[in-house]
C-alpha cells in the first residue's frame, strides 16, 4: 500500500515570551497548575490529619460522596489519611449550585477547610486543588503532617471542552493504562478524552453484528520498523488486540465517576483500510484488503453504498449505546478520493444527486451520518477535512490543520475544538536534538510552545469567538508501543494544556508555570508516572 501525504513534521516558532518577576527568588507562593482565576494566600496553616473528619452539607448527596471516596481512596490506602464522615466535621463539603458549571471556592483557614462547588465536576476539581497544597508525595504515603496553608481560591474553567486525546488504534494500550490516562486528565480538570478507536492499522472496539471486526481487524500481521519512508522493514510480530464491551462499560463508568466524558471516535468514510480487511464488499474496488502494517493515509476507503451506510449505522448504535456522552466522532480526515474517481458507483451516484466534484460526495456521506446521530440524540464531531464538500449542519469541527479550519467553521456557525498540530500535537518531539529523544514521527514541539497557545483567533468577532468551546491535545500512536512511553510524550506537555484550557489567558506566565511544575514532577515521580525532564 502507498503511503500519501502525511501530517507534516513541523517546525513551529517559539514565541517570545515575557517573564514574570513576582516571586522569583523564593520560587512561587503556591505549585497549582492550572492556576487558578482567583487565589489569596493568607498566613498560618491548618494541619490535616487522620483526626480531621469531613462534613457533607448534604448527608443524602451521593454523588459528592462518591466524587469525595475517589479523592479520598489513595490517602486512606497509603495510611496518609482516615478522612471520616462525621456531622461537624472541620473539613466541609458542599455543592450549592451557584456560580459557573464546574467552578468551586476553596478556602482553607486555621480552622478548617470550606468547600463549595456549583456541580460534582466542581467539587472534583476543588478536591484536585486541596492536593495540589499538600507536599507532592502526600497521597502515596510517607507524609508526617499535612500543613496546609491558609488559602482562598475561586476558580471556575475556561473552557468547557478541555480535551485529551489517545490513538489506541496504532498501537493498543489495555483497559487498566486507559484508567490511568483518564485519572491524570481527571487530576489537570481536564474533562473531555477522545478515544481513537479505529484506523487503517486496527480497529479496537468490540461490535456484537460484526465479528469479524474483532476477529480480523483487530490484528495485523507484523508493524513497520521506523518511519519506513524506503522501503518496507517489518517486525515479523502479529499485533493487535481490542476492548470487549464490557471493558468499555467498565471504563466509561469510571471516566463519568472523574467527570471525564469520553467521545469515542469512528473513523469514515478514510482511516479504514482495517475494518474493509474484515468487510471488503464495502470498498469500491473487489480487495481483498489487510489490516495496514505500514503508516500513512490508504486510498482503500469506504464506497457510499447503501450496505455501506447500513454498516456504519449499525456499528454507530452499538458505540451509541455505550457511551452516553453527547458526542460521536467520525473522523473524516485524509480521505483520498482516488478510488470515488474511478468507481462507477460513485459516478452515477454524483448524477443523481447532481454533484459535479467528487468532494461534495465526503459532505454527502457525512451528512447523512450527521443525520443518523441526530435522530439517535447525538451530535457529530469532526476533523476539519468535514468542512469539504458541503459541512453538515449541526457539526461541531475539530481543527487540526492549523486554526483555519476552526476560523472558517466559527464564522459559518458552528462550534469548534482547536487542536492544532503547531501547538498540541504531542507525537512531536520535544527536543530538537532528535537523537537524545525516543523516535518520535517528527516535528518540534517543546513545552513553552503548548504554553503559548490562544484557542481563540485575536481575528474573530465576538459571536465567532463563543464558538471556539475549547483545545484539545492528541496523542497519535505510530511510533508508542508502550504506557511509558505514551506518558514521556504527554507530561509535562499536558500541564501545559490544562493551563491554556483552563486558566485566564492574563494569567499565564510561563516562568512561573514552569517554578510550579517542580512540584508536579515530585509527583510524577511519587505516582511512578514516566514525563520528559525540563531543559535545563
Ligand atoms: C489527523 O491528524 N489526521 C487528524
Amino acid at each position: 500500500m502507498k503511503a500519501l501525504s502525511y501530517r507534516p513534521a513541523i517546525q513551529v516558532t517559539i514565541m517570545a515570551l515575557t517573564t514574570f518577576a513576582a516571586g522569583c527568588d523564593r520560587g512561587p507562593a503556591h505549585s497549582i497548575v492550572p492556576v487558578p482565576q482567583q487565589i489569596v494566600m493568607g498566613s498560618g496553616t491548618f494541619a490535616l490529619n487522620s483526626d480531621v473528619e469531613v462534613h457533607f452539607a448534604d448527608q443524602a448527596d451521593e454523588g459528592a460522596r462518591s466524587v469525595f471516596d475517589i479523592w479520598a481512596t489513595p490517602f486512606r490506602e497509603s495510611g496518609t489519611l482516615t478522612l471520616g464522615a462525621a456531622e461537624g466535621g472541620a473539613f466541609r463539603i458542599g455543592v450549592d449550585g451557584e456560580g459557573a458549571p464546574e467552578s468551586y471556592r476553596l478556602a482553607v483557614t486555621t480552622d478548617g477547610i470550606d468547600l463549595t462547588a456549583a456541580d460534582h465536576a466542581g467539587l472534583l476539581y476543588g478536591l484536585q486543588t486541596l492536593s495540589q497544597l499538600m507536599p507532592p508525595g502526600a497521597e502515596t504515603g510517607g507524609t508526617a503532617a499535612l500543613e496546609l496553608p491558609v488559602t482562598e481560591i475561586e476558580d471556575a474553567p475556561r473552557f468547557a471542552y478541555r480535551g485529551m486525546h489517545l490513538d489506541v488504534a496504532r498501537h493498543f494500550f489495555p483497559p487498566d493504562f486507559i484508567k490511568h490516562y483518564i485519572d491524570l486528565l481527571a487530576r489537570y480538570k481536564i474533562n473531555r478524552f477522545h478515544w481513537h478507536l479505529t484506523e487503517d492499522q486496527g480497529w479496537r472496539i468490540e461490535i456484537d453484528r460484526y465479528p469479524r471486526l474483532t476477529e480480523i481487524a483487530a490484528f495485523r500481521e507484523q508493524t513497520q520498523i521506523g518511519h519506513g519512508l524506503d522501503e518496507f522493514n517489518g517486525d515479523g510480530i502479529r499485533y493487535g488486540g481490542f476492548y470487549t464491551k464490557d471493558e468499555i462499560r467498565d471504563i466509561v463508568a469510571y471516566a463519568q465517576a472523574r467527570h471525564v466524558t469520553i467521545i469515542p471516535e469512528i473513523e469514515m468514510p478514510g482511516h479504514a483500510q482495517a475494518a474493509l480487511a474484515a468487510y471488503p464488499e464495502l470498498a469500491c474496488t473487489e480487495g481483498p484488503f489487510e489490516v495496514a502494517m505500514t503508516w500513512g493515509v490508504f486510498e482503500d476507503i469506504y464506497c457510499p453504498y447503501e450496505e455501506t451506510f447500513e454498516f456504519l449505522e449499525n456499528v454507530l448504535a452499538e458505540v451509541i449505546e455505550l457511551f452516553p456522552g453527547e458526542y460521536i466522532h467520525i473522523g473524516g480526515d485524509e480521505a483520498p478520493k482516488t478510488r470515488w474517481e474511478e468507481s462507477e458507483y460513485v459516478r452515477d451516484l454524483m448524477v443523481r444527486e447532481g454533484f459535479n466534484d467528487v468532494e461534495q460526495v465526503q459532505g454527502y456521506f457525512i451528512r447523512r451520518i450527521e443525520r443518523f446521530l441526530n435522530a439517535n440524540g447525538k451530535r457529530l464531531i469532526g476533523w476539519d477535512e468535514i468542512l469539504e464538500g458541503g459541512l453538515p449542519p449541526n457539526a461541531t469541527v475539530m481543527s487540526w490543520r492549523g486554526t483555519i479550519g476552526g476560523i472558517e467553521a466559527s464564522r459559518r456557525g458552528h462550534d469548534v475544538v482547536m487542536t492544532p498540530y503547531s501547538h498540541l500535537y504531542f507525537d512531536y518531539y520535544q527536543s530538537e536534538d532528535q537523537d537524545a529523544e525516543p523516535f518520535a514521527i517528527g516535528g518540534f514541539l517543546p513545552l513553552d510552545t503548548v504554553y503559548s497557545y490562544e484557542p481563540v483567533p485575536p481575528q474573530l468577532r465576538d459571536r465567532d469567538k463563543e464558538r471556539i468551546i475549547g483545545a484539545q491535545a492528541n496523542v497519535w500512536t505510530e511510533y508508542m508501543k508502550t504506557g511509558d512511553h505514551v506518558e514521556y510524550m504527554l507530561m509535562p506537555r499536558m500541564l501545559a494544556l490544562s493551563e491554556v484550557v483552563w486558566s485566564a489567558a492574563e494569567a499565564k506566565d510561563y516562568e512561573n508555570f514552569l517554578e510550579r511544575i517542580e512540584w508536579h514532577l515530585a509527583r510524577l515521580d511519587a505516582l511512578g508516572v514516566n514525563y520528559r525532564p525540563l531543559d535545563d
